[in-house]
């Protein structure tokens, strides 16, 4: 049976941020403890119910390709063990499978996406002007479709309650100067590239994927926070993938499409959902992670 964590309650750690979905702590000015809940958001609302074990799948498919990308791009984990630094008294097995202790470092304040095919707001921003975050696609492409190579959509991290917004690379420039830009924008690739040719071997397309990158206090680059999950990334069966239309997928969109047939105006609080569809999330988390990582949580 999967644990079941709606929020972490660690009182002798001092709790700095509690995210969409993560607990993060301070352990010391070098390191956090990072607990990955099972709040599920959606539209950038924190739904009211948890999705059983789903914040030790995400972490476990993020330690996964955090540890197969490592000769690729450095990344936040220190591998230190979390039993540890947990306060005495708490439920060491409720915590082991869903926290990291993490490198602390500096947020860019980026959203740095890879897309490979055209859909969401890449497809949206297409279908208005034939661009996406500023780069010329060429014209005719289908919902869905392949792009004819991966492409660096960056994004603005959004203040709490706005929605992300797509912005070109000199405005990426602008905010985080030109060298570490290129740096995001070369990693941002080559981790996609690389993640999405050893998904594909497995049966799953991923359409889009986003990463957050830190640097640290000699200004080195990171990958940080979560990394090619059913949260952070479109995942497509790829014995289902069609161009045309929105194909059907191993990440949020189920709820997404779920959420989409209530009259619900997409602000807190969020609804409750049925058993079938907490059910049915939770399955599409564990086929992710078994498919890609070869992992099945007990
Ligand atoms: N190694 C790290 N150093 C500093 N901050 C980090 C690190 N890893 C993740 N974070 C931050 O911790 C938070 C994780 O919480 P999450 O629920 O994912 O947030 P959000 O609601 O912003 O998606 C994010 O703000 C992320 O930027
Ligand atoms: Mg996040």
């Amino acid at each position: 049976m999967p644990t079941i964590l709606h929020q972490s309650n660690l009182p002798e750690l001092t709790l700095l941020h509690r995210g969409k979905v993560r607990d993060v702590y301070a352990l010391s000015p070098e390191e956090l403890l990072i607990v990955a809940s099972d709040r599920l958001s959606a539209f950038d609302v924190v739904l009211p119910d948890p999705i059983p074990g789903k914040g030790e799948i995400l972490t476990q498919l993020s330690n996964f390709w955090f540890a197969k990308t490592a000769a690729l791009m450095p990344n936040h984990l220190t591998g230190k063990p979390v039993a540890p630094v947990l306060p005495a008294g708490v439920e060491a097995g409720l915590y082991a499978k869903r926290s990291v202790i993490a490198r602390r470092l500096k947020p860019l304040p980026v959203e740095a996406i890879a897309r490979g095919y055209l859909i969401g707001s890449g497809w949206k921003d297409y279908q208005a002007g034939g661009t996406v975050c500023g780069i010329r696609l060429p014209a005719g492409l289908r919902q869905a479709d392949r792009l004819p190579e991966p492409i660096f959509t960056p994004s603005t991290k959004a203040k709490l309650g706005d929605h992300d917004e797509n912005v070109s690379f000199d405005h990426i420039v602008a905010t985080i100067g030109a060298d570490l830009a290129e740096q995001v924008r070369a990693a941002t690739l080559n981790l996609y590239r690389y993640a999405a040719a050893y998904a594909a071997e497995r049966g799953i397309v991923i359409a889009d994927t986003k990463f957050e990158f830190g640097t640290d206090a000699e200004g080195r680059l990171f990958v940080m926070d979560e990394m090619l999950t059913p949260d952070s990334s479109r995942f497509w069966p790829a014995d289902q993938y069609q161009p045309g239309s929105s194909p059907p997928s191993y990440d949020k969109q189920y709820v997404r499409d779920y959420l989409e047939t209530l009259d619900w105006n997409k602000r807190a609080p969020g609804p409750i959902l049925p058993r079938a569809i907490i059910e049915g999330t939770a399955a599409r988390y564990a086929e992710a992670l078994q498919k890609l990582a070869g992992v099945v949580l007990d």
